[in-house]
């Protein structure tokens, strides 16, 4: 049973506009099947729901077990697909105060997602009297914010417990035999869990990148998992006519071609928040290159039609909107009448908070739509394991498939290796 449907009737184009795309999508579908066992080809993801490695699962679910039983917090220390997936599937299935709330699972802190020390004492001013362990996830195992990060921490995580102790409290995610980071584990005797070779750092949360921490934060990741192998099975049809994945690739990329070169991800759902940065990233690095591609963007709602909402409303025509309506909320409010109406509030007494959210979403739909945003609706059964397992294997399957479609390499990154020389120069590294 399927928890993702797409709703494609305002993206303001026909079914044969869609259509025309048939040939060229079976061709991508059948050239990514080719290559998904080819290690050199970051085709990993594709069939990682079928077969993930079974040891290491239960390798990731022995130390959440070990972690959950003797910390009070959990720092994952990565940058980009090194922990925006494990944040997001964490915030979309715990708890929106999560970290307030008393849990018999370790508070999630992350760090290494950036350079302030601002940011770095104000950690260590919270976590100084609590009991840690650590996560240092970085593929490359030489990316500049977790190194240092893991280097104060590491030291922090010494003075606090000795040497040996510290040891039992790190837990590395790498690379199986490369790296500066796995020298430093093998060195010391972390235990270490390995970023397979063929799965690029976005394509990763459903590696131990994002199992772990997950896991620790008290998530079935069993049902994570069935819900990818779901999406699996469902997406591998190279029919584009009844492939909703392989249609969201196409309907995006006939919107660039019209100049829609801006997608706006909008959740109402404060839950999602992170999705969607996860979402950005994982579109943002594998599209936008050799001077194309479409500009990810995020807002949650209805907060930002507060604040972005006159600009998608009115400001340049060059945008179009991807909608996650979440159709049964974990929880809901009935709103009460008042006898004096003082607030003018009593149209809504009866009603339910998820009501009145939905019509805000229905509303700004059709004001979107009628002021020329065209929008496309993707609806989740509801916030669970498997709904979001599912939406990751769509969006990533999506992702190389419109990437494919826009004629990019939808698995590399050349750009970014740009700011790094800069800094490394600035900072006087020796090659
Ligand atoms: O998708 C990617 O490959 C990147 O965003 C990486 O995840 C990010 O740069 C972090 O790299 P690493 O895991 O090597 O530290």
């Amino acid at each position: 049973m399927s928890n993702v449907k797409l709703d494609f009737s305002n993206a303001g184009f026909q079914e044969k506009n869609i259509m025309e795309y048939k040939e060229q999508v079976e061709k991508i579908h059948n050239e990514l099947n080719e290559k998904a066992d080819d290690e050199k080809e970051f085709l990993g993801w594709l069939k990682l729901p079928t077969y993930y490695d079974r040891v290491e699962f239960i390798r990731i679910k022995k130390a959440a077990e070990k972690i959950k039983a003797n910390s009070q917090v959990f720092l994952c220390i990565g940058i980009g697909g090194s922990y925006l997936g494990a944040r997001a599937v964490i915030e979309s299935l715990t708890h929106t105060f999560y970290n307030y709330k008393k849990n018999d699972t370790p508070q999630i802190l992350y760090a290494g997602n950036n350079l302030s020390p601002n940011y770095i004492n104000d950690l260590i001013d919270i976590i100084g009297d609590k009991d840690v362990c650590i996560n240092v996830i970085s593929k490359s195992g030489t990316t500049t914010e977790p190194a240092i990060a893991f280097r104060i921490f590491r030291e922090f995580l010494e003075n606090k417990y000795g040497i040996e102790e510290a040891k039992n409290r790190i837990y590395v995610t790498t690379d199986r035999k490369k790296g500066a980071l796995k020298t430093l584990a093998d060195e010391e005797g972390y235990e270490t869990f390995v970023i397979p070779d063929n799965v690029g750092g976005r394509y990763s949360v459903l590696t131990a990148v994002g199992l772990l921490p997950i896991a620790v934060a008290g998530i079935d990741i069993d049902k994570l998992m069935l819900g990818a192998k779901i999406a699996q099975d469902k997406y591998n049809d190279s029919n584009l006519k009844y492939n909703e994945c392989y249609r969201y690739a196409v309907v995006r990329n006939i919107l660039y071609k019209n100049r829609k070169n801006i997608e706006i991800l909008a959740n109402y759902e404060p839950k999602m928040h992170y999705f969607t940065e996860w979402w950005k990233q994982l579109y943002g690095e594998s599209e936008g290159k050799e001077t194309k591609g479409i500009f990810p963007a995020g807002v949650d709602f209805t907060t930002d039609l507060h604040s972005m909402g006159q600009y998608i409303q009115e400001g340049r025509r060059n945008l179009f909107e991807t909608v996650i309506r979440i159709e049964e909320p974990k929880s809901d409010i009935t709103i009460k009448p008042d006898e004096d109406n003082l607030d003018g509030m009593n149209f809504v007494a009866g009603k339910t908070l998820d009501f009145v959210n939905k019509k805000a979403m229905e509303g700004t739909v059709e004001a979107h739509v009628n002021g020329g945003v065209p929008n496309i609706i993707i609806s989740l059964a509801k916030l669970d394991e498997e709904t979001i397992g599912e939406l990751i294997y769509f969006f990533e399957l999506a992702c190389a498939v419109s990437g494919n479609l826009l004629g990019v390499n939808p698995f590399n990154q050349p750009g970014v290796e740009e700011y790094k020389k800069n800094m490394f120069r600035l900072l006087g590294k020796k090659s």
